[in-house]
């Protein structure tokens, strides 16, 4: 096993592994255009786990210059338990603490409880407080 960069190249293994993964889905990354604006507009800052060929975990870091957020986060689950899930998040920190970025946000479904557990476990501070309110923007037909 070996936690290493995303790249472009990634996509259509790690499409398949998200797809395969309850809680996760394409969302943001529905296409590989989208995965490689992503990369290219947040170098270095996102992860994946792989054994041998297969990607057995990931996770994906940006920023707006003022804060980080880390989205797809999941490790397959005969991996879990080892501290994947910790150690890719800690790599996207460190990727951020370079840039100078010093506060990561992380929506999740208030439901998932095996996820929300490794959020208090890593100690992050619930905002109990914040409402995200989210809008759909219409794109032209291509
Ligand atoms: C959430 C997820 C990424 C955790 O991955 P993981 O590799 O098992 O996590 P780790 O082994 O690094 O665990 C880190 C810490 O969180 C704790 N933790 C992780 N999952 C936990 C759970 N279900 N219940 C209680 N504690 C948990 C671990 O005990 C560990 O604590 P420690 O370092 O003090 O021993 C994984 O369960 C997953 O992929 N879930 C489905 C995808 C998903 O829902 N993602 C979105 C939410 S993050």
């Amino acid at each position: 096993m070996r936690v290493s960069k995303f790249t472009i190249d990634d996509y259509d293994r790690a499409s398949t592994f998200w797809r395969e993964t309850p809680g996760i889905g394409l969302a943001c990354v529905e296409s590989k255009e989208r995965f490689t604006s992503f990369l290219e507009r947040n170098p270095d800052l996102s992860f994946k786990l792989s054994d041998s060929d297969a990607i057995v975990g990931t996770i994906l870091c940006g920023h707006d210059g003022t804060r980080g957020y880390l989205h797809h986060l999941a490790v397959a689950p005969s991996y879990r338990g080892r501290g994947m899930g910790r150690m890719m998040v800690d790599k996207s920190l460190e990727g951020l603490r370079r840039l100078g970025i010093r506060k990561c946000h992380f929506f999740i479904d208030s439901r998932n409880d095996e996820g929300n557990e490794l959020w208090k476990t890593l100690d992050w501070t619930e905002l109990k407080e914040v409402r995200v309110y989210s809008h759909d923007i219409e794109l032209p037909a291509q």
